[in-house]
């Protein structure tokens, strides 16, 4: 009889990450550990629970028991709305504190999640299974939580390590083409930002292939992991992960209000990967060439978000909302090298202008050379 499949254990020292064949299994008899009477809600949104939830029930006898919530899908829901609804759901359920919620979903249904378990009667505990690519190599890793207000990103939050993850790699066969590279941005950014080699692997991955992604995400949640381990709270080296995210979260915000087609998060991070490497170089820290090799790359995978030169303004304005910001400058993860990220780079206003102005005019280069 052929031995059971054990999944990879990361990360036992923290939260447990558990990823490949057999985690479901081990998330199955940890939920057993539980003494009697102790109930597990399920939240999900209308696609996760029709497309994972009846695997999940299938490999879990004891969880059929449980309650699920459901949520509308779509960042939308990382909302205070989408929040006093499921507290109340949980308050009418009479769910006391010993409940666990289990977040079934991408990275918006885990950051939801995770803020609704760490406030409902001062914390529940709480698990992820991630869904998409994002979440399994990054959003549902490492116990950042938090919702969206005012049209600013995560602009409420707690950190809430969950229970443990559970990465389940099939459940990415329904996820369609756009959210796989929605989550392989972050993949990109892990390698930039911290390991040159995992760099060379995302870009060359056949990425429709399971097994090679399996792979990939297990080393993005390794670097990831390694990281938030010595700065679980982001005062130094987990800024690194913030590459590409200050200009990205400024034109992920921007998209969501101009009438202009929505981006995805790992849409905009990406987008913002080439503005922050061109900084990068231009403050004399990048080469050149890995800076081009970096954009040609990014440029080939995402569609481009075309802007106006007056846009700007907009989007500089947007960036000092940012969290990132610390007494009115604006401190920036950049790039020394490919793999090697530098923290807390002050950079002008006018500089991040230039860049944005910078990844303007390769988007209208690009398309005058009918590139995709
Ligand atoms: N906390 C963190 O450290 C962290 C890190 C990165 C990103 N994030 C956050 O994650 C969010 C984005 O996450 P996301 O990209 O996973 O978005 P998402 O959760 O909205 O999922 C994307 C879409 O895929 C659908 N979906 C989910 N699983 C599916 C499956 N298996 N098959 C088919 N469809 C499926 C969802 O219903 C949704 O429509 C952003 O809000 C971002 O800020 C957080
Ligand atoms: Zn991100």
């Amino acid at each position: 009889m052929p031995k059971r499949a054990r999944p990879v254990e990361l990360w036992a020292a923290e939260h447990p990450v558990y990823v490949g064949a057999g985690s479901l299994a081990a998330l199955g008899a940890r939920l057993k550990q539980e003494p009697e009477g102790v109930r597990v809600f399920v939240l999900g949104d209308e696609n996760t629970l029709r497309l994972c939830l009846p695997e999940l029930l299938g490999q879990l006898d004891g969880l059929r028991n449980s309650s699920t919530i459901e949520v509308p899908s779509g960042e939308q829901s990382k909302s205070l709305e989408t929040c006093r609804a499921v507290w109340e759901h949980l308050l009418t359920a009479e769910a006391d504190r010993s409940a666990v919620l289990l977040n079934l979903g991408g990275g918006v249904v885990t950051d939801l999640g995770g803020f609704i378990a760490g406030a409902y009667k001062r914390g529940i505990r709480c698990v992820h299974v991630p869904t998409t690519l994002m979440g399994m190599c990054d959003a549902a890793i490492g116990g950042k939580s938090g919702i969206d207000l005012g049209g600013v990103k995560n602009a409420v939050g707690s950190f809430e390590p969950p229970m443990g993850v559970y990465v389940h790699v099939p459940f990415l066969r329904t996820l369609g083409k756009r959210e796989l590279l929605n989550g392989v941005a972050e993949m990109i950014k892990h390698g930039l930002a911290l390991d040159a080699d995992h760099w060379n692997d995302v870009r060359t991955a056949p990425l429709h292939d399971m097994d090679a992604l399996a792979g990939l995400i297990l080393r993005s949640i390794a670097l990831k992991a390694e990281v938030v381990t010595k700065d679980m709270h982001e005062n130094g080296d987990r800024k690194k992960l913030n590459f590409g995210h200050t200009i990205g979260h400024a034109l992920e915000a921007h998209s969501w209000e101009s009438g202009q087609r929505t981006l995805l998060h790992g849409e905009a991070v990406a987008l913002g990967m080439i503005a922050e490497s061109w900084l990068s170089w231009k403050r004399g820290l990048l080469d050149r060439a890995s800076m081009e090799r970096i954009s040609e790359h990014i440029l080939s995978l995402y569609k481009p978000y075309p802007l106006m030169a007056s846009d700007h303004h907009r989007i500089v304005a947007l960036m000092r909302n940012d969290k990132k910001n610390r007494e009115g400058s604006t401190r920036i993860t950049l790039l020394k090298s490919i793999g090697e990220a530098v923290v807390d780079v002050e950079v002008s206003s006018t500089q991040l202008s230039e860049a944005i102005e910078h990844y303007r005019h390769l988007v209208a280069h690009n398309a005058l050379h009918n590139r995709p």
